[in-house]
């Protein structure tokens, strides 16, 4: 049992080249460990470019970034041949299909998609041929990678679907799917009075409602109004703002896109699905994640992203460092001491109970009045004393800073509750399940209700965390019996 691991740990660790780099470590596996049958392995290379569509984008610095972390495992056989492949997926990005930096793009396929479906389906689409007819699309100034064609991508996208078994029917169902976000993203709203508002243009609303299968009444509904329930009371609509209802029509974009996602991984690892005849624990495992990251303004995105960063960096301190060293003292080799920098404070204070980050962005979850200032006060009160790891940030008192192995980050709490809470509120599952689409009703089973509730008692935080550890438990297991580490450095 082997396990590849791909990650940078310098600053500003982006396109270093893991994502390639996995590529290449999977070209070589397919060429020298090929199946005699049923050709798994090329499926495996094919799910790349359906994944990457779907989960890469555009940003400054990289145009392929990733933006999910995927821990891919393949499986031999008795004859040493891949018999088959499964991908974990961690923590997509999903704020981007609605907003993104000046100059970035949103996922990959909505462009493709945009340039490159067939006239015919197209039309039923109601779908514009020029990605900056969608708010969605055009608000970051960026439509086109240079020397890159998305049609041809399209339709590289297509036959890989086509070769891993997507029916005709699932792939149309995922493109109207896609173009119901598009429209969605269209509808903008009008000030009606007070803190009530309705929408600007039908044209939007029409075909986002014909695409989800939603009645229109019901999806304006669903986004402009807000049921209060009281305990013995008869329920009351609150009605939304213009940037209310905006936020509320952002976060059914962003999660019908995350679900789609999740759905992909699931229907690719059906395809490059494990062979009876792959022995349990002869595996090797690629690990490509999303490299360290310090924007301008830093969220709960960053912090997850750099967290894991930060795990990933003391398995490596572990194992290249510590566990060597001891391998060198027991064989009586001569070695020189490597210094390193030991990271577990900065884990523990963000993973550490009950006042750590992630602890604390979930208390203000079931505390009344839970809020993002609340949080960040907390946090401040606790810490304050730990200069090498945290200190506040000069320009604004709900600021903090986190001094991470590969560099300070501030970060901004706004919005770090919701984010946390990461669940559509009840208005808008209650809409999304009057769909008459059987493929919505796969993406929003009825018995979501229990995962809401869930969610009451673990934010995505806490769930993050528990990803990470159940991750790094495969690393630890796993390299206590053979290790290959490619450590990537920036040039
Ligand atoms: N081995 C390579 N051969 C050619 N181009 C590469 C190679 N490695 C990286 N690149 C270029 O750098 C970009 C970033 O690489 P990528 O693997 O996506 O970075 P990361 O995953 O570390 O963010 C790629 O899109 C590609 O243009
Ligand atoms: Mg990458």
């Amino acid at each position: 049992m082997c396990i590849i691991e791909i990650t940078s740990n310098l600053h500003f660790c982006h396109q270093t080249g893991k994502t390639e780099c996995t590529k290449h470590c999977l070209q070589y596996l397919a060429n020298v460990a090929g199946s005699g049958n049923g050709n798994v392995e090329t499926r495996i290379l094919l799910s790349n470019p359906i994944l990457e569509s779907f989960g890469n984008a555009k940003t400054l610095r990289n145009n392929n970034s990733s933006r999910f972390g995927k821990y891919l495992e393949i499986f031999f056989n008795h004859r040493f041949e891949i018999g088959g492949g499964q991908n974990t997926n961690y923590l997509l990005e999903k704020s981007r299909v609605v907003i993104r930096g000046e100059g970035e793009r949103s996922y990959h396929i909505f462009y493709q998609m945009v340039t490159g479906l067939e006239p015919k389906l197209r039309r039923f689409l109601e779908l514009e041929y020029n990605p900056s007819s969608y708010f969605y699309l055009s608000q970051s100034n960026s439509l086109t990678i240079d020397g890159v064609n998305d049609v041809e991508e399209f339709n590289g996208v297509l036959s890989a679907m086509y070769e891993l078994g997507f029916s005709q029917d699932e792939m149309n169902e995922i493109w109207k799917l896609l173009s119901a976000l598009l429209h969605l993203g269209n509808i903008s709203f009008v000030e009606t009075g007070d803190r009530r508002c309705e929408p600007g243009n039908d044209a939007a609303v029409e075909a986002a409602s014909k695409l989800l299968m939603i009645d229109p009444f019901a999806l304006v509904r669903g986004i402009t109004v807000r049921v209060m329930h009281t305990k013995g009371q008869p329920n009351v609509d609150i009605t939304l703002g213009v940037s209310e209802a905006e936020a509320q029509r952002d976060s059914i974009s962003k999660h019908i896109y995350y679900r789609l996602f999740d759905l992909l991984v699931n229907r690719v690892n059906q395809a490059i699905g494990i062979s009876n005849e792959c022995i349990q624990g002869r595996t090797i495992g690629i690990l490509d994640i999303f490299g360290f990251e310090i924007f301008d303004s830093n969220s709960f995105e960053q912090l997850c992203i750099n967290y894991t960063n930060e795990k990933l960096q003391q398995n490596f301190n572990e194992h290249t460092f510590k566990l060597e060293e001891e391998v060198y003292k027991k064989e009586k080799i001569q070695y020189s001491h490597v210094f390193y920098i030991d990271n577990t404070p900065v884990l523990n204070l963000i993973e550490g109970r009950p006042t750590g980050v992630l602890s604390l962005i979930d208390e203000e979850l079931r505390v009344p009045a839970g809020s993002d200032r609340g949080f960040s006060q907390k946090l401040q009160n606790y810490h304050r004393d730990k200069p090498e790891v945290f200190s506040s940030a000069p320009a604004n008192s709900d600021f903090f800073m986190i001094h991470h192995y590969a560099g300070s980050v501030i970060y901004d709490p706004e919005g770090w509750v919701v984010k946390n809470r990461d669940r559509l509120n009840e208005d808008a599952l209650e809409m999304i399940y009057t769909t008459q689409s059987q493929f919505m009703r796969i993406l929003f089973p009825q018995n979501d209700a229990n995962s809401a509730e869930a969610t009451k008692k673990k934010g995505l935080g806490l769930k993050f965390k528990v990803s990470c550890h159940k991750a790094r438990i495969i690393l630890e297991t796993e390299f206590t019996l053979q290790s290959i580490e490619f450590q990537l450095t920036c040039k």
